[in-house]
């Protein structure tokens, strides 16, 4: 057995991560009775939630008529006709009462005169099925995810949740299929741990850092999606990567589309409000695959801004003073710091961003991890939820503020789920050590890598590559070169080193046990987008500009053992859960 020695911890479940749908369904275990850890690398309200700024979306009807099945429309249609339509029906119809459970345990909303929750417009969401602009999203300022974070884990301490936080995930305990716990490094004293579980539930976020310039922070590397291809289990739709419209030139640093719902608005070199060619109806307000899109062709038809012409504007500074004060705050303090811009007099240079992952960990409505063997089959113990799963709401193209919901939905859900399956304290069967020696063996060979190759630069090809191969225009011959750059880098991870071979607070072993994460998946993304010959959402193929709904109307479903991928594709849900609302057939999406 190996030299590092192991501490045993047994739970209900386990929780892995700390953003908001694993502190939403830590609550929910914990209120259920249920032996609860929640496991984080990073201490929970730095979880990168925090960074979500614009608002949370349900059809609450505060400033006007809404309805959970206009909502439901416009997330099918967001989602270029690639959700799954019984997920999207829970989610629509779910997040009136997850949103007031969220003003119940304290988030401070921002308020109409009358005391309601204030709602803003948000690219994509309409009324009455496409006809006419709602104010659906709801917004603690531009500071959202932050407000939702921190009351969050006030109720989960509240609840009385086990907290393991600086504890690094390594890899899934499975069994015969099934999945049977965790193991973890303590960043702090540098122990090992064996979490043993009935249900482990993945809620570790996107994976934006495969990309050079990203909103994500710096710990966003999908260490949850990593374990669950190692595990020899499949990922769904990783060719579908957000960029955002507007992060700042630069610096990559999110500016909300809520500033653009509060009024603002996009200008060319020539100081046109471009959007109005592209989304004559929707204009700035158009979906961000569209408005990411039209942005690109200014830029690449020379009429970008500055000295290089590679951004555009982002125009605020005719909105009131009052409203950028007290709805807009965050994003006036981030172009002052990050661009040196005074939102009040001048123009912010924005150029679309990587922002979000629709692709992730196959689940069901309830967030139990799927996989295919001819047909679908639950994974027995295992659960994904947030920006690590593709459960799949978002299809091709998320509407902004419909990942703040997709969090307290879905981890709520979880919980429901979990408290079904679980009896508190049932005994946990004996697992052999092999799959704890294969997890240790892969750490210990990073641990003490001798190689040429720093992870900082294997990291920066990575990067690199993705940013210009697998971009918001892709060809056939850029994702080859993509396929192809990605596999050298990943063959670069045979000579790789690790300089510091201590056990306490490695930054140089998590960052390269983190790269070992990200390489993975920028490999299932470039296959899998190269793989995807059409244009659909976020994936816009210049060679394949249509969408082909008889060949592609399907998840990509992507096994990758690191270099290699696996390629298959499982039907789209078109079916809805109840009779209440129709399914939504394909059209082609006017904006
Ligand atoms: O633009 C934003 O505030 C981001 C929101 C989202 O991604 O949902």
């Amino acid at each position: 057995m190996s030299a590092y020695k192991i501490i045993e911890h047994e739970y209900d479940v386990v929780v892995l991560g700390a953003g908001g749908s694993g502190l939403r369904a830590a609550v929910g275990l914990s209120e259920a009775g249920l032996k609860t850890a929640c496991i984080s690398k990073v201490f929970p309200t730095r979880s990168h939630t925090s960074a979500a700024q614009g608002g949370i979306s349900a059809a609450l009807g505060n400033m006007g008529e809404d309805d959970w099945r206009w909502h439901m429309y416009d997330t099918v249609k967001g989602a270029d006709w690639l959700g799954d339509q019984d997920s999207i029906e829970y989610l629509c119809k779910e997040a009136p009462k997850a949103v007031i459970e969220l003003e119940k345990y304290g988030v401070p909303f921002s308020r109409t005169d009358d005391g309601k929750i204030y709602q803003r417009p948000f690219g994509g969401m309409t009324k009455n099925y496409g006809n006419g602009i709602v104010q659906r999203t709801c917004a603690a300022a531009d500071r959202t995810g932050h407000a939702i974070l921190h009351t969050l884990y006030g109720q989960a301490l509240k609840h009385n949740t086990e907290f393991f936080i600086e504890y690094f995930a390594l890899d899934l305990l499975m069994k015969n299929g099934e999945c049977k716990g965790l193991i973890a490094w303590n960043l702090n004293d540098g122990t090992i741990h064996r979490f043993r579980a009935h249900t482990v539930i993945i809620a570790t976020g996107g994976y934006g850092k495969v990309y050079y310039s990203a909103t994500s922070a710096h710990t966003c590397t999908g260490d949850g999606n990593a374990m669950v291809l190692r595990a020899g289990l499949p990922l769904q739709d990783m060719e579908f990567v957000q960029f955002h419209p507007t992060g700042i030139y630069g610096h990559g640093t999110l500016i909300t589309e809520g500033a653009r719902g509060e009024g603002g608005y996009l200008t060319n070199s020539k100081g046109e409000r471009f959007m109005e060619r592209y989304a004559p109806k929707a204009k700035d307000l158009a979906s961000r695959d569209v408005v990411s899109r039209s942005m690109s062709i200014e830029i690449n038809e020379g009429r970008g801004v500055g000295k290089d012409g590679d951004h555009v504007h982002l125009n605020l500074s005719h909105l009131d003073k009052e409203i950028i004060e007290s709805r807009l705050p965050g994003i006036t303090d981030a172009a002052r710091l990050f661009a040196d811009v005074d939102v009040t007099k001048e123009p912010i240079p924005v150029v679309p961003t990587v922002h979000y992952n629709m692709g992730g960990i196959p689940t069901n409505y309830k967030a139990e991890v799927l996989t295919v063997n001819g047909s679908e089959k639950t994974v027995p113990g295992l659960m994904a939820i947030g920006e690590a799963a593709c459960v799949s709401v978002h299809g091709a193209n998320r509407l902004g503020s419909n990942s703040l919901i997709d969090l307290v939905v879905f981890g709520r859900a979880a919980a429901q789920r979990a408290s079904e399956l679980v009896k508190p304290g049932t005994p946990h069967e004996e697992i052999g050590e092999s799959e704890t020696q294969k997890c240790l063996d892969r750490f210990d060979k990073l641990r003490n890598a001798n190689g040429e190759n720093s992870t900082a630069e294997l990291r920066l090809s990575m990067q690199k590559t993705m940013q210009s191969k697998c971009a918001v225009f892709r060809t056939e011959k850029t994702l080859k070169e993509g396929v192809e750059e990605i596999k050298k880098t990943y063959d670069g991870m045979e000579s790789i080193s690790v300089k510091d071979k201590s056990l306490i607070f490695n930054t140089d072993l998590v960052e390269t046990l983190e790269f070992d994460n990200l390489i993975r998946q920028a490999v299932a993304t470039v296959d899998s987008a190269y793989n995807r010959k059409e244009s659909r959402g976020a994936h816009a193929r210049e060679d394949y500009p249509k969408r082909d709904d008889e060949k592609f109307m399907q998840h990509t479903l992507s096994w990758c053992d690191g270099k290699n991928t696996k390629i298959s594709y499982r039907p789209v849900h078109k079916s809805t859960l109840t009779n209440e609302v129709q399914y939504f057939p394909p059209q082609e999406r006017v904006y």
